[in-house]
C-alpha cells in the first residue's frame, strides 16, 4: 500500500511521525473519508468543503488548495492497484513540544493520506440487515467537526460489538436521535423517510445528501426535522449510511426487531436507487 505523507509518496511500512506530533498528543487534527469509484474520487467537492469547516472548526490553516489536494489525491489513487477504494486523509496541527496552546509561531501540519479497497457490504448482510444498539450520546458538541480525537466514538461503537451487534445509535439528552458512532441514522414511518438535521450535534454525511437527494428525485416521501428518542423506538424502519457502508437496513435495536425484523420496502428501493446512482453518476 503506497501512503503519502507531507508531500512524499511511500509504503505504508516506511511512514514515520514525531511522539511530538499534536495528533498524537492531544487528538489535535481533522480527517476525511472518501470513495472513489472506477478511480475517481466521489463528491470531491463537497468532501473538501467538509474538511475546509472542521479545519475551520480548529482553527487550522488548510495547508493546501483544492487544485492541490485533487493533484495529491489523483496520484494516489493512481498508485493503489484497486478500482474502488476509500481514502482516508488525516491533518493534525503538527510536531511541537507538548504544551496546549496552539504553537505560536506555527509548525507545518502533518497531512497524511491513505488508501484501501472499497468493498461495499456482503449481499447476506444486505438480506438481513444488521443489528444496533443504543446510548446515550455523550460526545461535545462539535459532531459537525470531523475530529480525529474519536474517543467517545470509539467507546459508544464497542457496545455494539460488545452485544454483538454492528452500530450504536446516538440519543442526545434522552430525548432525540443525533446519529450512530460512525454513520448517519435514518427512519421510517409510515412510509416517510425521516432525517435528523445538520447541526452541530451530528457528521453532516455525504452519503446522507445523496439518500436525501435520491429520494426527493424519486418523489420519496421524506422529512429533515428533530428526530424523538420514542420515534426510533418505534419505527416501521431504520437506515444507516456512511461512505463505506452505503445504505444498511437496521433490522433489530437492543435485542428486539425493528418493524417487521427484515429489511423494508424502503430500504429495498433506496438502496436500488443508490446502486443506479453509482453505476449512472459515481463512475461517470
Ligand atoms: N465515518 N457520522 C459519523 C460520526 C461518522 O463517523 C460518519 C462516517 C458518518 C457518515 O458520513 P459519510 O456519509 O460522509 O461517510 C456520520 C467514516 C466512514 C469513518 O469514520 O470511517
Amino acid at each position: 500500500m503506497t501512503i503519502y505523507l507531507n508531500g512524499q509518496y511511500m509504503p505504508i511500512e516506511e511512514a514515520k511521525i514525531s511522539v511530538l506530533d499534536r495528533g498524537f498528543i492531544f487528538g489535535d487534527g481533522v480527517y476525511e473519508v472518501i470513495p472513489v469509484y472506477s478511480r475517481k474520487a466521489f463528491r470531491l467537492e463537497e468532501h473538501l468543503l467538509r474538511l475546509q469547516h472542521s479545519l475551520d472548526g480548529i482553527r487550522l490553516a488548510n495547508p493546501h488548495s483544492d487544485a492541490e489536494w485533487t493533484g495529491i489525491i489523483n496520484e494516489l489513487v493512481a498508485r493503489n492497484a484497486a478500482e474502488d477504494q476509500y481514502l482516508y486523509l488525516h491533518i493534525t496541527r503538527g510536531v511541537a513540544k507538548r504544551d496546549h496552546a496552539f504553537p505560536n509561531p506555527p509548525v507545518r501540519p502533518t497531512v497524511f493520506m491513505m488508501s484501501n479497497p472499497l468493498l461495499t457490504p456482503p449481499a447476506e448482510l444486505l438480506g438481513s440487515g444488521i443489528a444496533c444498539v443504543s446510548a446515550a450520546d455523550n460526545r461535545w458538541l462539535r459532531c459537525d467537526i470531523k475530529a480525529i480525537a474519536l474517543l467517545p466514538n470509539v467507546l459508544l461503537r464497542q457496545l455494539a460489538i460488545d452485544a454483538g451487534c454492528a452500530e450504536t445509535i446516538l440519543i442526545r439528552d434522552n430525548k432525540y436521535m443525533t446519529e450512530g458512532a460512525a454513520s448517519n441514522i435514518f427512519v421510517v414511518k409510515d412510509g416517510k423517510l425521516l432525517a435528523p438535521p445538520k447541526d452541530n450535534l451530528m457528521l453532516p454525511g455525504i452519503t446522507y445528501d445523496v439518500i436525501l437527494e435520491i429520494a426527493d428525485a424519486n418523489g420519496i416521501p421524506h422529512e429533515v426535522r428533530k428526530i424523538a428518542a420514542t420515534e426510533v423506538f418505534g419505527a416501521d424502519e431504520l437506515l444507516l449510511t456512511s461512505s463505506t457502508k452505503e445504505v444498511l437496513a437496521i433490522t433489530r435495536l437492543d435485542g428486539k426487531p425493528v418493524g417487521d425484523g427484515k429489511p423494508g420496502a424502503m430500504f429495498a428501493r433506496l438502496h436500488r436507487l443508490y446502486q443506479d446512482f453509482k453505476r449512472d453518476v459515481m463512475r461517470a
